[in-house]
């Protein structure tokens, strides 16, 4: 049913379908299926000259419908599978495909698992007469680009519109989601990070990259596309109504780890990831809040909609999350070192023969207790993270009261738990009432979670 096409149609019914749809302003394919549609529920098919063109129907009587754009990486073959999943869903997939996807993935087995063929071309007199570029822009309710390559990410920040796939990125009004994927070298070379920043300013949301072997042997690092079903995750995300319960209220939050400087080329870090603080914000963002992320040291793509300020040490971030003030909630997730140098050599030190340097430590402002504890501009609610490796609650309740915020998100970092560096995370939520001890989940559904729960927190202030 979804491969029904024009072309299959005998040339006389082709010209009266041709000229019903001139008169009810439809393209053909739309015109079909509004006949179809009124066929199968036997109501009478009254084509009305001059009737206001209508909406399409979505195929399949599908709930949305997506239209995906499979660029040429390694990682197309993953695209399948994303068919797959999101028709399961009973989202309605429509396929374009770059020249060089089909080096990867042909359009006959792409047409086979989406119920419709793949579009490839921008001048095929088929295609506009059935469907057209600009229809393929307008008919859906979301874009996904996956995967999406260094070199379309590029056409697309610079409105490029010379092949179908970027002609309907330019032309659309659609919300676009993309998935990058490429060779960690290119995800990390200035221009593609330039042109993720324009598309992000540019209101376009991304999943992924992650990190991980390359295809290419030896080759490892941030390149690789999310998951089919991260994917997935983040078209639901995309495609739910929007509930905003932050809408209004401002949050500042810290995210990832502190470098201190030792002299100008060496520093003491540790190993957060940020990822929990960036999808706190990416969450909060979601929910209506407008955030300003406060990010140490990651390799995470800034988030879309929200105001990113890197700083390398606990010092600087604690100006920028004083600069941020007033905020009507402070999210502390970052992992600040608690040390840093007291003399950090202006020079790199150098082996001088005379031993290993004599590095004096001094304590580093504690972020969370400075802003918990101040008199003006105190946020309505202040939230701290716990990470413990042992006793994880019993921990977690004294630091509630030492650094004196209002909620501590507990968690355990022993290695067993994964939680440093991985995507999952089980935490505890330590209020004044209680504990909450909340499944293991991503730190994408941590994030939601904790957006929702402030959401509520103010709704019944
Ligand atoms: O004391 P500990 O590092 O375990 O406390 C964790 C909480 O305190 C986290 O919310 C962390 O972001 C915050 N913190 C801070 N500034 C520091 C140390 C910790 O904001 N210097």
């Amino acid at each position: 049913m979804g491969s029904l096409t024009v072309r299959n149609l005998s040339e006389d019914v082709k010209k009266r379908l041709r000229l019903l749809a001139a008169a009810n302003g439809r393209s053909m394919e739309e015109e079909i299926r509004l006949l179809l549609a009124a066929g199968a529920a036997e109501a009478p098919v009254a084509a009305q000259a001059n009737a206001r063109p209508a909406k399409p129907v979505p195929s399949e009587a599908a709930a949305s419908q997506i239209l995906l754009i499979i660029g040429g990486g390694i990682a197309a073959y993953k695209s399948l599978d994303l068919i797959r999943r999101l028709r399961e869903r009973a989202i309605a997939v429509r396929v374009v495909m770059t020249r060089a996807a089909q080096q990867f993935v042909t359009p006959m087995s792409v047409g086979a698992i989406a119920g419709e063929r793949a579009f490839t071309e921008l001048f095929d007199p088929a295609s506009e007469l059935d469907v057209g570029h600009i229809r393929l822009a307008r008919d859906n309710d979301l874009i996904v680009v996956a995967p999406a390559t260094a070199d379309l990410m590029a056409k697309m920040a610079n409105g490029h519109a010379d092949d179908l796939a970027s002609a309907v990125l330019l032309a659309t009004d659609s919300q676009v989601l993309l998935a990058p994927a490429m060779n960690p070298r290119m995800w990390g070379n200035t221009a593609t990070q330039r042109n993720l920043a324009r598309l992000t300013a540019d209101g376009i949301v991304t999943v992924g990259p992650n990190a991980g072997e390359m295809a290419e042997s030896g080759e490892a690092g941030a390149g690789r596309m999310a998951e089919p079903l991260e994917i997935v995750a983040a078209v639901e995300a995309l495609l739910a109504p929007q509930a905003k319960p932050l809408a209004g209220k401002r949050i500042v939050i810290t995210a990832g780890p502190t470098h201190e400087a030792i002299d100008p080329v060496r520093y003491i870090a540790n190993r957060s990831s940020g990822k929990q603080g960036y999808a706190i914000a990416r969450a909060a963002a979601a929910a209506g809040a407008a955030v300003t992320l406060v990010s140490g040291p990651v390799a995470l793509p800034a988030p879309s909609g929200v105001t990113t300020v890197q700083v390398e040490s606990a010092r600087d971030m604690l100006r920028a999350v004083e600069a941020a003030l007033p905020v009507d909630v402070g999210v502390f997730a970052a992992a600040v070192a608690d040390w840093r140098v007291a003399q950090a050599g202006e020079q790199k030190l150098k082996k001088d023969g005379s031993g290993p340097p004599k590095l004096a430590l001094t304590e580093n402002p504690d972020i969370l207790a400075t802003v918990a504890k101040l008199k003006a501009k105190r946020p309505t609610l202040v939230i701290g993270f716990a990470a413990e490796t042992e006793k994880v609650i019993e921990h977690a309740k004294a630091k509630l009261k030492r650094k004196g915020c209002d909620w501590i998100v507990a968690n355990d970092v022993s290695a067993e738990g994964g939680a440093m560096g991985g995507d999952d995370n089980a935490v505890h939520l330590i209020t004044a009432s209680g504990v909450e001890s909340w499944p293991t989940q991503t730190k994408d559904g941590v994030a939601r979670q904790l957006a929702a729960r402030i959401g509520g927190f103010f709704s019944r202030a």
